[in-house]
């Protein structure tokens, strides 16, 4: 079986090398696509052929894919979680240390200096004072999300020697794993930030997290305090951070979102936006939106999807594999079963997996499926897909 793969914008080569030319047509025109790779393209106005089996996004954000729709058409939409994290991290880490030693400040002093290279001298010797910063080992880092990013940013500061303190409610048993045992955990996001010199944030901007860096915590921080802010501009209340820095309670703010009032701030550096701005991050999230890609198109696996629940079987030896998306209704796995006894035919294995008003089941059997039989599951109320491998 071949499968022909529809680009929407251009993907690093390193990804589609993850789909080997005997089995996979990829192309940025293509008729009668079995799955879109993209990045950006945005979708909510496109109408995409009903050949289209599955979407597979280079990139965290969903923003520019109308989900519901294609749940309602049984067609998983995945993404590349966590492909960036390590960009990201080494920003941070790298804001950590800009933070501690005031480097951007004290570089914009150097710039300012005029005069003769022995007048630099006595310059840099008596400026320098200003700058004088502190090191890592034994300062207290507060990481607020244990995600992707969050959990590598804890791990990699720990290393560096610090005291890190973790808070994370919903941490997955995944993070969990990969999370030192030397990260402690905090009670709550006001005992996160009384023990902690620097705090960093790794949480999405949602509702819970909007301003979620506020004014009555940054009174609990140390002072001078450092805030990184690598997720979204809104988690940290703008306002509170500048009269905690004018107030010299707070020593800097590092981030990735520069704002009229921060940017020329003396203690605030604020980058462009690049923290996963790197070629790497681009070619991590090709590499895993292929893969994850193939291994559903190959084997109905679902993995990194934002729509219907992760679902990995190990294949049965000389076994067909039925892969069906289904609404999560009563007696849907009754009815397949059904279908599928009356044809005499024998389930060696079945996984069946929910996730809010969907639902996806894998059943290896162990013969040949006729055609009728899959076009008798198809015509089950409910079931939304279903494809024979
Ligand atoms: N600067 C950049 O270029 C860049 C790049 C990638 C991601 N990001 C941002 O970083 C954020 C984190 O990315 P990730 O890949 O680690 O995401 P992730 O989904 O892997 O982790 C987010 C974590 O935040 C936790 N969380 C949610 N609400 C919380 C709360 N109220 N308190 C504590 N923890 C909470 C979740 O349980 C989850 O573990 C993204 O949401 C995105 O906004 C920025």
């Amino acid at each position: 079986m071949t499968f022909r793969i529809l680009t929407l914008n251009s993907i690093s080569v390193r990804g589609l090398e993850r789909l080997p030319r005997d089995r996979y047509e990829v192309a940025s025109e293509i008729g009668h696509p079995d799955a879109v790779l993209l990045r950006s393209a945005d979708l909510h106005e496109m109408e995409l052929p009903a050949s289209v089996k599955a979407i597979a996004r280079a990139g965290a954000g969903t923003n520019n894919i109308p989900i519901d729709k294609f749940s309602k058409l049984g067609v998983p939409v995945f993404n590349s979680p966590g492909a960036n994290a390590n960009a990201v991290k080494e920003l941070v880490v790298a804001g950590l240390f800009l933070g501690a030693r005031n480097i951007c400040q004290a570089w914009a002093y150097v710039r300012t200096l005029q005069g003769s290279d022995e007048e630099l001298d006595v310059a840099v010797e008596k400026g320098k004072k200003k700058f004088v910063g502190y090191e890592l080992p034994g300062r207290t880092l507060g990481v607020v999300g244990l995600g992707a990013i969050g959990v590598e940013v804890a791990n990699t500061a720990h290393a560096l020697g610090m005291r890190v303190l973790g808070f994370d409610p919903q941490i997955t048993v995944q993070r969990a794993w990969q999370l030192s045992s030397g990260v402690e955990q905090a009670v709550s996001l006001d005992d996160l930030f009384a023990r902690s010199d620097m705090v960093t944030v790794h949480v999405p901007l949602i509702t819970a997290t909007r301003g979620l860096v506020n004014a009555a915590r940054l009174k609990l921080l140390k002072s001078p305090g450092v805030i990184l802010n690598f997720s979204r501009a809104g988690i940290v209340d703008e306002n509170a951070l500048l009269e905690s820095l004018n107030a010299g309670k707070l020593g800097a703010y590092i981030c990735d979102f520069p704002t009229t009032q921060l940017k020329d701030h003396p203690q605030v550096v604020a980058l462009p936006h690049l923290g996963a701005s790197t070629g790497e991050a681009e070619e991590n999230c090709a590499i895993m939106a292929a893969d994850t890609l193939r291994d559903f198109l190959e084997n109905g696996n679902i993995r990194n999807c934002v729509n219907f629940p992760e679902a990995v079987l190990a294949r049965t030896a000389g076994a067909t594999r039925l892969s069906i998306a289904n609404e999560n209704v009563p007696n849907m796995v009754g009815q397949i079963s059904t279908a599928l006894a009356g044809a005499k035919l024998n389930i060696a294995d079945l996984l069946n997996k929910s996730r809010g008003d969907l639902a996806y089941t894998l059943i290896d059997i162990d013969s040949v499926v006729p055609t009728s039989v899959i076009d008798q599951v198809r015509g089950i109320a409910g079931v939304l897909a279903i494809r024979s491998l």
